[in-house]
């Protein structure tokens, strides 16, 4: 593989998923505390308390991340954490930049202050605003040491697990309701823009999930239902920031704002950025619902009835662990899609790839062999230098993740990371993948 010179290798995380010490501080509660604690959330009960204790053990955890010889780690910043206890981001910044490698945190990585959700949540216009203030905040603290920052992660997956569906906090279940939760995280993400640049950023970019997104058979009713699901989880995060509208009336009439003021909120959505991060793990097929079938048990969330789109297994001969199609043509694709799409498209960063495998602990001699884990990585990462060979500006990688940590609605059995950690002990331990990945990096350095 040959990726162009100053190619920017890196890993991910967040920190809902890693941090733990979730009171630690005087830290307030965020949604995930609260829908963590609720009976039937999350398999096995479990929660991000403890999580993989990264707020005690930062100092080894950048050894990890440094040693592999990655130029950017991207983390989250909790929001209840920062406005409490921002001494704990200056120690992490500080400990990066003595070993080397460039801090690129995400300002808002789905862990919502409570104390906003009671009022509304991502339902009430006046969240954005409070994000963009504890942006200020954040880029005042850190802004002398950090150059390069996100400012939202995957609002597509907050909007639809967790307002639409009930999968993730908050669980509202609202269905197409949920439209308006887009709309404020977007204009949240412009006005963070805005409060960062007054800051002084040197960069700043956004990580947006983005799949294609295939029709189940050549019916045309499956036809519009994956064009309306296309436009509904892909097209209406990234259009008003990358063409400055919706995709299309019906959304648009959906969000909740319209007239001057929608008109302004796009102007601001549409910001220019300095890069557009994209999230990608999988295509989704979709099809029409068909009259009389049963969709329960199809996919692992449950898909409302009524809606005029249904997910349906993507046709794969591999899956990972967590059951998600191993499809790595999909990457070269939607990169491409997206470089056609926007004229204006930023140059790429792909902000999360990677995939989850049961890997067995160590063996006696500390060695966690996790070769599919390895086979995806270069899968996708040749997929990446297939768009790079196609046109598309593509300015870097990011492993998600480095370590294995809190999935969400699925615990900690679904493990992504690069280092594997021990549930019980917390140890943690270099997987193969971790090495090849860090033999990748150098050989790069040694060839660009
Ligand atoms: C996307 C999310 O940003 C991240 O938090 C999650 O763990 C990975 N995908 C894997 O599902």
């Amino acid at each position: 593989m040959r990726f162009p010179p100053g190619f920017r290798f890196g890993m991910a995380t967040s920190a809902y998923q890693i941090e733990g010490a979730f009171d630690v501080g005087g830290k307030a509660p965020s949604i995930w505390d609260t829908f963590t604690a609720l009976p039937g959330t999350v398999r096995h009960g479990e929660d991000g308390r403890v999580a993989i204790d990264h707020y005690h053990r930062y100092a080894e955890d950048v050894e990890h991340i440094a040693a592999a010889g990655v130029r950017d780690y991207r983390f989250s910043i909790s929001w209840t954490r920062a406005l409490a206890d921002p001494g704990f981001y200056d120690r992490l910044v500080d400990a990066l930049l003595a070993a080397g490698v460039r801090p690129v945190p995400t300002l808002y990585h789905w862990d919502l202050p409570q104390d906003l959700e009671d009022q509304g949540g991502w339902l009430n216009r006046d969240t954005a605003y409070r994000l963009a203030d504890y942006a200020g905040v954040v880029v005042r603290r850190l802004g002398d040491r950090v150059r390069d920052w996100i400012t939202m992660n995957e609002m597509n997956v907050q909007t639809l697990y967790g307002y639409a569906l009930t999968d993730h906090a908050p669980a509202r279940g609202l269905g197409l309701e949920a439209l308006p939760v887009a709309h404020h995280q977007l204009l949240a993400h412009g006005l963070a823009v805005q409060a960062l640049r007054a800051g002084d950023a040197g960069a700043v970019g956004i990580a947006n999930q983005h799949f294609p997104v295939y029709p189940a058979s050549d019916d045309p009713a499956d036809a519009f239902a994956a064009e309306l699901f296309r436009g509904l989880t892909n097209w209406t995060f990234s259009d008003p920031i990358l063409l400055g509208d919706y995709p299309d009336e019906m959304i648009r009439a959906g969000v909740g704002t319209s007239g001057a003021q929608l008109d302004r909120d796009l102007e601001l959505i549409a910001a220019p950025l300095d890069f557009y991060g994209v999230n990608f793990y999988e295509p989704t097929a979709i099809e029409a619902p068909r009259a009389g079938k049963d969709y329960s048990g199809v996919l692992e969330v449950d898909i409302p009835e009524g809606l005029p789109f249904s997910p349906v297994p993507v046709k794969s001969d591999e899956r990972t662990d967590f059951g998600w199609a191993i499809v790595p043509g999909a990457l070269t694709e939607i990169l491409v899609a997206l470089r056609d799409r926007y004229p204006g498209l930023p140059p790429v960063i792909v902000t999360e790839n990677g995939a989850s495998f049961h890997d067995a602990a160590p063996d006696p001699s500390g060695r966690v062999r996790d070769p599919r884990r390895i086979a995806y990585l270069d899968a996708h990462l040749r997929a990446v230098e297939a768009a790079i060979d196609s046109g598309v500006r593509v300015d870097g990688f990011y492993v998600w993740s480095a370590f294995d940590n809190f999935e969400w609605a699925a615990g900690y059995d679904e493990r992504f990371g690069l280092v594997h950690v021990d549930r019980e002990t917390l140890a943690r331990t270099r997987k193969d993948s971790w090495y090849w990945y860090r033999d990748l990096i150098a050989a790069h350095h040694t060839s660009g």
